[in-house]
């Protein structure tokens, strides 16, 4: 069986079972501040099971996208050890919401795994929490497994959380017995072994995991129970996937050969299982999640996700080296990752030369930080080395990772590579240490109060700027209304502002948030006090409103036009409205040529002046998909989407206020277009009075210079250009007459310099003009000075620079060079140069009296005098 039918055969399974099939939601979650990627099937219910969101479907099945490196679930350095653990994996899971229990999540995934899959019963074995009798009752009479292959287990095994905050509950898992040659070899190994802990491939390994969700953990570790229970479950695929093929290891199954086997080819090397195999097994696992991470909205940086993504992208570079890969090479592997999942997650293929681009950027900046980084290390090495340790002690390790991001655990593969250990405990004093400093800097703005359990707010600003409201919730600076027209920052687009309200009472809005069902107006109290079920008038500030909706409805022009003019593979990568401005990201590898950005910013004045009629209708997500609608990729849409028409010219799926004609737009003008990042670019634009602002300004300013320059509006570009080459030709006057100043001192101090034998010396001190100047002056002293040596001493700001010439006719007896090195020791200078003419720097002026004492010595010495 392949994966892609073991993917869709259990997906088919779960839905004649009345479960409705969802897409995997994004690996980067959107709206979740808890959690640094998806991280379980179950992340996109979680409102369901906080009962924040009423569910459309009571059932659910899906194949999640999902990675584990970073937060409170992590196998990242368990990675390419062995043949299990992955950054990025997928989930199966079958959902219920407040529907079935543990009966039936129990007897699906039994039937399931021993019918479908036709797995032998007596090899798999069942966990339970050790205060799960219900379930223990369970597997013995549904499965009929016996109580001997049923296990208790405490919170670490069988209590499943999300995160430090959210839904959790008990747990049931089911094993599979891999055989006794694997594991610990004890005779009463028996699953999450302790002693199988310690050796890579345990003897059993966890296939399915099903969670009876009932609780609420808060963020001082409080349980609450949930208003219903749930049922969450989740399968690993890639582990099914090597079972029902019969492999060993899930790196021999069809998810990663092929990009093992594109490896081979890169590197010529064959791939074996065992620890030669590592680094090809840690490239196939990072690549995929490289790859679907950056595809989903991940970018590698050096904060939060970024730096997960970073740190994974540089531990395959790191295995590439093991291979003798030292030139970008993972960029080309995404092609096998997309190949092999691209039918599962069409998205991949979509932004294949994103991913691409992103990854091979990263991977040059790497490989030049690397250089940088290994060189460091090798001279810590060197200086451990002198001393005879064998630890590279935490401060420095700290060192390679914090300044040239070196990764700590490429700084211990180095170590390893040389017989050194590094002291982990004092690199993470050093981390605590920073992330102290980084929290006590850190300033969160948290919402005071949650209303998002029970308040229902409508959201009438569509149709109207002002309505009569009731408050329905209060807390302080916070106020909820049964219904309001202001708009809650979302899809890019910022809050309005404005006011709330009545004779006796004001409150100034100056942010509105979305909290579960409730809009949550926040702002201050002008005047009165407010109280719960008090009639107000909510007032949105229309003219900021007006602006909003004018950048809203040309960021809709202007994505449509960059596609028109650049090609469907451009993506919105990211889009900010507000009143002021639209900032529009979106994928692209290169800059936007001026003239294109001029055609798309005609094409957007041109559908302007057109007045396209703005249409808005509701329907399905994929009737409004299939009818041509540009959809946000990786938006959580619900069962009924918007769409924001334009004319002909534009379909999105937005939830954004919009004006009614594109007319009323009046006129948008492009700011700027820059690189964001790495495959994205940016740009800005105004529209309406903010562009009528802009253009009048350019005219003011434009009449002021050519007041300024006392020309007419039309003569000013002559006139600077004419001015430019003035003033260049000044400045060679300058320099000409700066020369000539310095050429006739030269003549008196040759006059007064000594001789020694049949040559000048002539030794000066000089203010020191810029460096350029000085050389110039040295040329002169040279060719004036016939037969003779030359020492120039300036000085600038406590500074030496010493300047020795000699004259052609002498340098077979003295060679400038050389000589040189041996006066600027004197001051502690350094420096050097050819045989006519050398140069030095630094010193001490206090010693400058020794050398102008042992100048003519060393001189006469040389000469042979
Ligand atoms: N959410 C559960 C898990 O991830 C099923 O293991």
């Amino acid at each position: 069986m392949t994966s892609s039918e073991l993917r869709r055969g259990f997906l088919d399974y779960f839905a004649k079972r009345g479960h409705r099939i969802v897409p995997s939601s994004p690996l980067i979650p959107h709206d979740d501040p808890t959690l640094l990627f998806a991280n379980a099937g179950m992340n996109q219910f979680k409102d369901i099971f906080l009962g924040q969101r009423v569910p459309e479907f009571r059932r659910a099945a899906s194949s999640q996208k999902c990675i584990r490196a970073g937060g409170k679930h992590n196998d990242l350095e368990d990675v390419g050890k062995d043949g299990t653990h992955h950054t990025f994996f997928e989930m199966l899971g079958n959902w219920s919401f407040g529907d079935y229990y543990k009966a039936e999540a129990i007897e699906w995934a039994w039937e399931y795994l021993t019918s479908e899959l036709q797995l032998p019963k007596d090899r798999l074995r069942a966990t339970v929490h050790h205060s799960d009798d219900e379930a223990e009752e369970l597997w013995a009479k549904i499965a009929g497994i016996p109580r001997s292959h049923i296990s208790r287990h405490g919170d670490k095994d069988n209590f499943w959380e999300m995160a430090e905050v959210g839904p959790c509950g008990p747990c049931t898992e089911i094993h599979l017995d891999m055989g006794a040659d694997r594991g610990c070899g004890r005779p009463d190994c028996g699953p999450n072994c302790k002693y199988c802990d310690e050796v890579h491939d345990a003897r059993f390994m966890e296939l399915w995991n099903l969670v009876f969700m009932q609780y609420y953990r808060d963020e001082n570790g409080v349980l609450t129970p949930l208003p219903e229970t749930h049922v969450d479950t989740g399968a690993g695929f890639e582990r099914l996937c090597s079972v029902i093929q019969g492999k060993s290891s899930n790196y021999d199954t069809d998810l990663f050969m092929p990009i093992i086997r594109a490896t081979e080819e890169k590197t010529g090397r064959g791939y074996v299982s065992g620890v030669e195999g590592t680094p090809f097994r840690i490239i196939a696992d990072h690549m995929r999640a490289l790859t679907l991470a950056i595809t989903d909205g991940g970018f590698p940086s050096n904060v939060g996700r970024g730096y997960v993504l970073r740190r994974i992208l540089r531990r395959a570079s790191r295995a590439g080296r093991q291979l003798g890969l030292r030139e970008p090479f993972l960029y080309e592997l995404t092609n096998s990752v997309v190949d092999t999942m691209g039918s599962a997650y069409p998205e991949l293929e979509e932004r294949r030369t994103h991913v691409a681009t992103v990854i091979k950027r990263e991977e040059e900046q790497f490989g030049r930080t690397l250089n940088r980084g290994i060189d460091q290390f090798e001279t810590f090495a060197a200086e451990l080395a002198a001393t005879g340790s064998k630890v590279l002690d935490g401060e420095k390790v700290f060192q390679l990772y914090d300044t040239y991001g070196v990764p700590v655990d490429l700084t211990a593969l180095m170590a390893e590579d040389m017989k050194l250990t590094i002291d982990l405990d004092g690199f993470n004093r050093c981390m605590e240490e920073q992330r102290e400093r980084s929290r006590a800097q850190a300033k969160f703005d948290r919402a005071v109060t949650n209303f998002g359990e029970g308040l229902v707010s409508e959201f009438v600003g569509y149709d109207t700027l002002s309505t009569e409201a009731q408050i329905t919730g209060l807390a302080e600076g916070a106020i909820v209304l049964d219904q309001t027209p202001f708009y809650a920052e979302s899809g890019g687009q910022v809050a309005d502002v404005g006011e709330l309200f009545n004779a006796e009472f004001s409150f100034e809005v100056t942010g509105v948030q979305k909290q579960g069902t409730a809009i949550v107006h926040f702002g201050k109290v002008t005047r009165g006090a407010p109280s719960v079920g008090m009639a107000v008038t909510a007032q949105v500030n229309s003219d900021l409103r007006g602006r909003t909706m004018r950048n809203h409805s040309a960021t809709h022009l202007l994505q449509a036009a960059l596609r028109a003019a650049l090609g469907p593979q451009v993506h919105q990568a990211g889009s900010f409205v507000s009143p002021d401005r639209l900032r529009f990201d979106f994928t692209c590898g290169e800059a936007v040529p001026p003239e294109v950005l001029r055609q798309v910013e005609a094409t957007v004045n041109a559908r302007i002046r057109e007045n396209l009629a703005v249409n808005i209708s509701h329907s399905t997500l994929d009737e409004a998909k299939a009818s041509g609608a540009i959809a946000l990729f990786g938006e959580k849409y619900g069962e009924t989407v918007r769409v924001v028409r334009m004319g002909n010219f534009t379909m999105e799926l937005c939830g954004g206020t919009h004006v009614d004609a594109t007319g009323q737009i009046g006129y948008f003008r492009i700011l700027s277009e820059s690189g964001v990042a790495a495959g994205t670019r940016r740009i800005e634009a105004v529209t309406g009075v903010t562009a009528e602002e802009l253009a009048r300004e350019d005219r003011d300013r434009l009449a002021r210079i050519s007041a300024i320059l006392k020309v007419g509006v039309d003569d000013v570009e002559p006139r600077i250009t004419a001015l430019l080459d003035r003033l260049k030709e000044i400045e060679r006057e300058l320099e000409k007459a700066q020369t000539a100043m310095a050429g006739a001192d030269v003549d008196a101090w040759i006059r007064e310099a000594g001789e020694i034998g049949d040559a000048r010396l002539l030794i000066r001190e000089v203010t020191l003009a810029d460096p350029k100047a000085f050389r110039a002056l040295g040329d002169t002293v040279r060719e004036k000075l016939g037969k003779g040596v030359a020492l120039l001493i300036g000085h600038d700001a406590g500074k030496l620079s010493l300047m020795l010439l000699v004259t052609d006719n002498l340098t077979s007896r003295i060679q400038a060079g050389k000589l040189m090195n041996e006066l600027a020791a004197i001051v502690g200078a350094r420096g050097g140069g050819r045989a006519h003419m050398a140069q030095a720097g630094g010193g001490s002026p206090e010693r400058l009296a020794d050398l102008l004492a042992k100048a003519p010595g060393v001189v006469a010495r040389e000469l042979g005098i």
